[in-house]
């Protein structure tokens, strides 16, 4: 089938082109079932509760409105950003890759054009390395405190 080009930054071009809700519930079924399952993944399944259920439902509900369509994580669970919802999350390098493989594998198995594919995928990069840096700088050593005791 002949790709209908399609600016999916416009409007709710993305939301349409992903399939709206039963597309996004598709795409991140498959997303935690990949991260459920592949040994190369496990470091990033480690970092989420045994259910993955909460995480798929509020995952669908970011994307809608993410991808321009209905703001459902808004209506059901407030104005959080995405750096604040993972501000407790101990990001790694290797378990934001194994994010960014699962997710480029679910895109693929879900059966999206390239252009979708590489347009997601350049918008989840940039946020997925802004939690790895915000880890990072948590994880730093603190700078020493002065000790008063041996005064
Ligand atoms: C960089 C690698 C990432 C790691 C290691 C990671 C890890 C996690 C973890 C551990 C949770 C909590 C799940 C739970 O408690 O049920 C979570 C929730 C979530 N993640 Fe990520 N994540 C990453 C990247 C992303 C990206 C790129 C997005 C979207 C662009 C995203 C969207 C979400 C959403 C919407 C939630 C639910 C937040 C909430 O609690 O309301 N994550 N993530």
């Amino acid at each position: 089938m002949t790709e209908i080009p399609m600016d999916y930054r416009i409007g709710d071009n993305a939301y349409l082109a992903a399939g709206k809700q039963e597309g996004i519930e598709t795409l991140v079924n498959r997303f935690y079932d990949l991260m459920d399952s592949r040994t190369d993944a496990s470091s990033l399944r480690q970092l989420h509760p045994d259910s993955l259920d909460r995480a798929r439902q509020r995952l669908v509900w970011f994307l809608s409105g993410w991808l321009g369509g209905p703001a459902l994580y808004q209506q059901n669970v407030g104005n959080q950003s995405l750096a604040m919802s993972h501000a407790q999350v101990a990001v790694t390098r290797d378990s934001m890759q194994a994010w960014l493989d699962c997710m480029s594998q679910a895109l693929q198995d879900c059966g999206y054009p390239q252009s979708f594919h590489d347009y997601l995928m350049h918008r989840f990069t940039t946020p997925a390395h802004s939690m790895l840096m915000m880890a990072e700088y948590q994880a730093r050593p603190t700078s020493t405190t002065p000790s008063f005791s041996a005064v």
